[in-house]
């Protein structure tokens, strides 16, 4: 029983690191990462953001996956196991409900960015088959915003696939899409890197990724580069945790941490190496970029380049299986968390999960038109999600996620869970869970509500 999670297994140590690298590997890497370098002086950046990837991420990303496989459950129902079991507060399920609710929250937003990414694919496909052109791409993308209908049918659109694979299961829906789809996602990228090397500007971006200039680093590069390690690892809202709820017992949890933590950094940086030889050749400043970087800059350099139009079928293609593969983990815990009410099927409570969640949607679709002049926290509405879910409720729950396994849960358990490390490796893990990781997340979180 306890070998065994009722939603089903991953049949292999290579599934579930396609489908947690799939969870990954998203939106974060390719469209966010970019941009946060590219604002917060590049080389420097990066390299802050390298050392939060290894001092906080790793050993939290961890400590959710040997925190899932003991539970095996959605992470309510994983965190209430394992405080029954350990004879601990009840009340430390609350990292199980932090986590579903972030995950509703950011695949809400998610879920209409993704939409954008499917329209933009749509409409390169569209132009090789003779539609217009985009002549004006702050026009066009500024009109998809101030268009209810657009946004609306493309986040139903995406929520639809999201749900599609989500419904059929762990085996037969989450390990056979990702199989899928993550090799396309690298042969994509890889494509791609291929023309930025061949653009022969690939110095100038190596240049401006990893030359470090620290005169650039100010405390909002630390939070920035902190909140991005979490964000891009999908860490604190409990989604790492599920999958690790369908990891077998022997498959050993440092070696795929690494792996998985190591195939997210190298998409970020061949994204980089990718997007900004572009942009220098057709002489697009990268600095001050903004989110919009992608959707309003690339498509000036599509149309000049040659073959431009297929590329930019192949670059929105990339995004959008990125944002599947993230969006499919989350909406794996609320679905396994309505599973295990025992009143509904898997398809049914796919189903009610996402229609929930596309309801909430809505109010990030509307919140760029009908309800554009709305401020909550000084934000507009998506900025106000993104910034609570993301900015606040991921580093909690990561900070929560680090004093649990590394306070409370029995070390005898982590040990025979992480029985793969050196007594060293242990050593350093449980020095990294118990002090460097909880003292990082408290600082930063202290800086972004009081600072
Ligand atoms: N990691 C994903 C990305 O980089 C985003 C994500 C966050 C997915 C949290 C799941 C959970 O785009």
């Amino acid at each position: 029983m306890d070998n065994h999670s009722i939603h089903g297994m991953w049949s292999s140590r290579l599934a579930f690191i396609l489908a947690a690298s799939g969870s990954a590997v998203g939106l974060g890497n390719i469209w966010r990462f970019p941009y946060l370098a590219s604002d917060n002086g590049g080389g420097a950046f990066v390299l802050i953001y390298l050392a939060c990837i290894v001092l906080v991420g790793l050993p939290i990303m961890a400590a959710e996956i040997l925190m899932g496989r003991q539970g095996r459950m959605s992470p309510v129902n994983t965190l209430r196991k394992l405080t029954r079991e350990g004879g601990h507060s009840g009340g430390w399920t609350v990292i199980g409900w932090i986590g579903m609710v972030a995950a509703v929250l950011i695949l809400s937003f998610y879920s209409v960015v993704g939409g954008w990414t499917m329209h933009y694919t749509w409409l390169y496909i569209a132009q090789i088959f003779g539609g217009a052109p985009i002549t004006d791409p702050v026009a066009t993308f500024t009109g998809m915003l101030a268009s209810p209908g657009t946004l609306i049918f493309w986040h139903s659109m995406f929520m639809l696939v999201t749900v599609g694979v989500v419904a059929l299961g762990v085996e037969k829906g989450l390990e056979r899409a990702v199989k899928f789809l993550m090799p396309l996602l690298f042969l994509i990228l890889l494509g791609l890197l291929g023309y930025g090397i061949s653009t022969g500007n690939v110095g100038q971006a190596i240049e401006f990724l990893f030359k470090p200039d620290f005169s650039e680093v100010t405390g909002d590069t630390l939070l920035a580069a902190l909140g991005q390690a979490f964000f891009s690892l999908s860490l604190g809202m409990c989604g790492i945790m599920t999958y690790g709820a369908y990891l077998p017992k022997d498959i050993s949890i440092p070696r795929v941490a690494v792996v998985v933590s190591a195939t997210d950094t190298s998409v970020a940086l061949l994204a980089g190496l990718a997007i900004f030889p572009v942009l220098f050749t057709f002489g697009i400043a990268p600095a001050g970029g903004g989110p919009g970087l992608i959707f309003t800059s690339l498509p000036l350099a599509f149309n000049d380049m040659p073959f431009g139009i297929p590329y930019a079928v192949a670059f929105f293609g990339l995004l959008f299986v990125a944002a599947w593969t993230s969006s499919i983990s989350l909406l794996e815990p609320p679905t396994a968390f309505l599973v295990e009410m025992g009143k509904m099927s898997r398809r049914t409570s796919a189903i009610v999960a996402a229609l929930f969640i596309w309801a909430i949607g809505l109010v990030t679709a509307l919140g760029f038109n009908v309800w554009q002049n709305v401020r909550v926290f000084g934000r507009d509405l998506q900025g106000a999600i993104e910034f609570v879910a993301s900015d606040l409720m991921l580093p909690i729950g990561g900070l929560l996620i680090a004093i649990f396994a590394g306070y409370f849960l029995s070390r005898d358990i982590a040990r025979s869970e992480l029985s793969q490390l050196s007594k060293a490796g242990f050593a350093i893990w449980r020095f990294l869970i118990c002090i460097v990781a909880p003292v990082l997340v408290l600082v930063v979180l202290a800086f972004k509500l009081f600072g």
